[in-house]
């Protein structure tokens, strides 16, 4: 297995890359947006302050906080073709698929932005990406249940807005929960950025061809979508449903280390993280409280802290530095707040899609730019003559 971080392929490789967006030190578990430690944002934060943070470098001034904010708003309608483009769709489609070309499609709604050597441009469709990006979700889910488009309100909040949008029904007022807001606030936060996760690399690689922002974003969708990156908080769940009571966890930590089984522990383990995600923690902790100000009691969720509790004292996760990650519990909240399993890692996409324009932007601005072309090592045939049909074994 070649580690793309030590091999030099002799020129300039994507396979690693400079940022001054994200660190995270997996060993100590730390993670900083633009040097602010994720904990501190999470408690004073929200996140379309964070996005700004995370876009332009600093933390806005209240002037700033405010126009961006505003802009936003303005942007966060999408374009009437879009209500015929997503009856294109089949009913039954997956939100992710529909977000993959909902996204992508912008390349043709929003093509007076589409100059990626124009900073304007860059900004603007950033903007967009990120106002449009809620409406789209919610658009996405709504066609899938066949209920009619909510659009979005100016007197709403960013989570807010998307909730609305989810939930509401043209027939009758819909309460936003400030509980349920906040928490997907802070999901939104905890998912912004995390350097260079397979998603963002691809989003990088794709626009490091000069790619235009909408379709490098739907790349990025497209990676986030496998269970083995964004997909995951919805396997957890499934998971959890599987394993069904706290006296099955041996068998499933049992699979979970039997190589021989391709089962692995979903919500466990990641590529930098030896140590538990800082993001985990917080969202753990988020859980515990939404679970006892709704329900009261989640059976999924006595199973997930069994299961955790039971994983970190085995030799294998010890060993192998195995811990819950960032959709370890996050799933659980989903459930919470009555979002549908096919919708969460929508919401990943909702949260991750500054992180990935910020390093698009980061990229594009980088003036020694490479197009993005990993080299491999060839373990194929040796060259070879053709062979006719007739004389082929
Ligand atoms: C995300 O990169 C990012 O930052 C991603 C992300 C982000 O914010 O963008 O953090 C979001 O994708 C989080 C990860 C979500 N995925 C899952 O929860 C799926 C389950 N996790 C595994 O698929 C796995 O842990 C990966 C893919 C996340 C990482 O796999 P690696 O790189 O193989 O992990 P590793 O090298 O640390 O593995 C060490 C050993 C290996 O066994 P050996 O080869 O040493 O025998 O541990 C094993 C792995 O096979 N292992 C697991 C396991 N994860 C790793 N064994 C059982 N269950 C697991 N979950």
């Amino acid at each position: 297995k070649m580690n793309l971080f030590t091999y030099d392929p002799g020129y300039k490789s994507t396979a690693s890359c400079e940022s001054k967006i994200t660190y995270i030190d997996g060993d100590e578990g730390i993670l900083l947006y633009r040097g602010y430690p994720i904990e501190q944002l999470a408690e004073k934060s929200n996140f379309l302050e964070v996005c700004y943070l995370i876009f332009y470098g600093e933390l806005p001034t209240q002037e700033q906080y405010e126009e961006f904010v505003y802009v936003i708003k303005h942007h966060s309608m999408v374009h009437e073709g879009f209500r015929d483009f997503i009856n294109g769709f089949r009913r039954d489609a997956h939100p992710m698929a529909i977000m993959v070309g909902m996204v992508g499609a912008m390349s043709a709604f929003y093509h007076d932005s589409t100059d990626i050597t124009n900073p304007s441009h860059q900004e603007i469709s950033a903007h967009r990406l990120l106002a449009k990006i809620p409406t789209i979700a919610a658009m996405s889910y709504k066609y899938t249940i066949g209920q009619p488009f909510i659009y979005p309100r100016n007197d709403l909040g960013y989570a807010e807005n998307f909730l609305h949008m989810m939930y509401a029904v043209p027939a009758e007022p819909y309460h936003i929960d400030p509980l349920y807001a906040k928490a997907l606030d802070l999901i939104l936060i905890l998912h912004a950025d995390h350097e260079q996760n397979a998603s963002a690399s691809t989003v990088r690689l794709a626009g490091s061809s000069g790619a235009n922002p909408f379709a490098a974003a739907s790349a990025g969708i497209g990676c986030l979508w496998g269970a083995a990156h964004g997909g995951a908080n919805e396997a957890v769940i499934r998971m959890l449903e599987k394993i069904g009571s706290a006296n099955h966890i041996p068998e499933f930590i049992a699979r979970a280390k039997d190589k021989d089984d391709s089962f692995r522990l979903m919500g466990f383990g990641h590529r930098v993280y030896k140590h538990y995600d800082p993001r985990a923690k917080i969202i753990r902790k988020m859980a515990i409280d939404i679970i006892n100000k709704t329900s009261g009691n989640d059976p999924l969720l006595n199973i997930a802290m069994k299961l955790e509790e039971i994983a970190l004292t085995d030799e294998y996760f010890i060993e192998k530095k195995l811990y819950p990650n960032v959709d370890f519990y996050s799933g659980i909240i989903y459930k919470a707040l009555g979002i549908p399993t096919s919708m969460f890692t929508v919401i990943f996409v909702m949260g991750r899609m500054i992180g990935w324009i910020a390093q698009w932007r980061e990229m594009i601005q980088d003036p020694e730019r490479v197009i993005g072309r990993p080299r491999q090592n060839y373990i194929g045939h040796a060259s070879r003559d053709f062979v006719p049909i007739d004389e082929r074994k």
